[in-house]
């Protein structure tokens, strides 16, 4: 119980982490270099966002000419529905503003709204943001603010990460176009896999294998392993691996194919193939093992399972996705073999207890690499699971 309550704890604390600016300029770019156009008459609803903090309030706003929006709105969720909300202040901005009621301020989501030029200084910029409170807390599963999600054409945001699959699915039910930050983790989740092996769903143009830094309040508190920054800007931060950007909107990067080796020089040159004499199959799926997206062959005309970092060089020209380890999602893929009958031995020796129904399902190997817990039989045949894996083949 006690350790349920810790993490519940560090999930709300992790869903206050706030994006930097350079971030949101440096992945939108990639979709305006691609098509100029692509906000052009759009209305922007930025959920999710305490617009006073918030850096994609502040870069729409203030390239709400450039972009040619139609509106930008902004909400956000009242503090007191916070499950972590220690060190809130009431902004100045609010405390100072007509609009503002002590009431309301802890209890109520805000609700920031741009269309036009208000202050007449013939711009439409940031200080022509409109506010006031909603009717509710600004939850984003209210009825309020999904009615704001059916009015708009495009929704962007950084979720709260311990509700990104309720997240997810609340946009796609609405069908409207997004760009939204993410775990990776997230690739395989069943309300996530689906849409990107039916290119309903991509990544953004950043590489993720960098983690991004997101500003984290003056009182947050450091893992004791975190070795990374802690300030950029003038804030403080903290990093978050293996983070990324999910979207339906087009950008140039998933339409460059990448170059790649053939099967015999991929074995010949390739740093970690060049000890090997072929690829490895699965032992129970008809496919081969590619360790690093790097090493994909040009020439394998079947089923390859690679790492889900593939999908930041994915290109739909270039491959199809026919599906992923675990989950069932698998169809096209199926397995060929079941390891019930298996049990689960450490390298020391010992049983762990759990049968080999823990790894059916897995990109399995036959061998044992010295590392990590194997299966074995009664006949003494081993195995070894692979990482989470992707299966691709070559488009014909
Ligand atoms: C990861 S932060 C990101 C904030 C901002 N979008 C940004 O990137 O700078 C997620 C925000 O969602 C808020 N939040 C948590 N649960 C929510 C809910 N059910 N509805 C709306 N917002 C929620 C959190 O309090 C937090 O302010």
């Amino acid at each position: 119980m006690a350790n349920t309550n810790l993490s519940q704890a560090k999930n709300a604390k992790n869903d206050e982490f706030y994006t930097q600016y350079h971030d949101i300029e440096k992945e939108v770019n990639a979709y305006i270099e691609y098509n100029p156009d692509v906000f052009e008459g759009k209305t922007i609803l930025l959920p999710c966002d305490d617009p006073e903090w918030s850096n994609f309030t502040k870069y729409f706003a203030q390239n709400f000419e450039k972009f040619k929006l139609k509106k930008l709105i902004s909400t956000s969720y009242a503090v007191e529905s916070k499950k972590y909300n220690d060190g809130y202040q009431t902004t100045l901005f609010e405390k100072r503003n007509p609009n503002f009621d002590k009431k309301k301020t802890r209890i109520k989501g805000k609700i920031f709204t741009l269309t036009k030029d208000k202050t007449g200084d013939g711009r439409i910029d940031i200080n022509d943001l409109d506010w006031q409170y909603m009717e509710g807390d600004g939850d984003f599963r209210s009825k309020e603010v999904k009615k704001l999600r059916d009015d708009a054409d495009i929704i962007i945001t950084n979720p709260p990460f311990s509700l990104f699959r309720e997240f997810i699915a609340w946009i796609v039910e609405a069908k409207k176009q997004f760009l939204i930050i993410g775990n990776m983790n997230a690739i395989t989740y069943k309300e996530v896999f689906p849409l990107i092996k039916e290119n309903k769903l991509w990544l953004g143009a950043t590489n993720f294998n960098r983690g991004m830094y997101f500003r984290v309040s003056d009182d947050f508190v450091y893992a004791s392993t975190y070795k990374f920054e802690r300030g950029q800007n003038g804030a403080k931060v903290n990093r978050v691996p293996g983070v990324c950007w999910f979207t339906n909107l087009d950008h140039g990067r998933r339409h460059q194919t990448v170059p790649l080796m053939t099967i015999r020089d991929n074995l010949k040159y390739h740093n970690k193939m060049k000890d090997k004499k072929s690829y490895d199959n699965y032992d129970n799926y008809d496919a081969i093992e590619v360790s690093l997206a790097d090493s994909i062959p040009s020439d394998y005309k079947g089923v390859m399972g690679v790492p889900i970092s593939f999908l930041d060089k994915y290109s739909p020209e270039q491959f199809e996705i026919l599906g992923a380890t675990q989950r069932g999602c698998h169809d096209e893929v199926p397995d060929t073999k079941r390891y019930d009958d298996y049990w689960e031995v450490r390298q020391n020796g010992k049983k762990t207890g759990s049968s080999g129904n823990k790894t059916n399902e897995n990109a399995n190997l036959v061998g044992n690499d010295g590392k990590k817990n194997y299966f074995i039989n009664k006949d003494g045949k081993i195995i070894q699971a692979a990482y989470q894996r992707i299966f691709i083949r070559h488009k014909k």
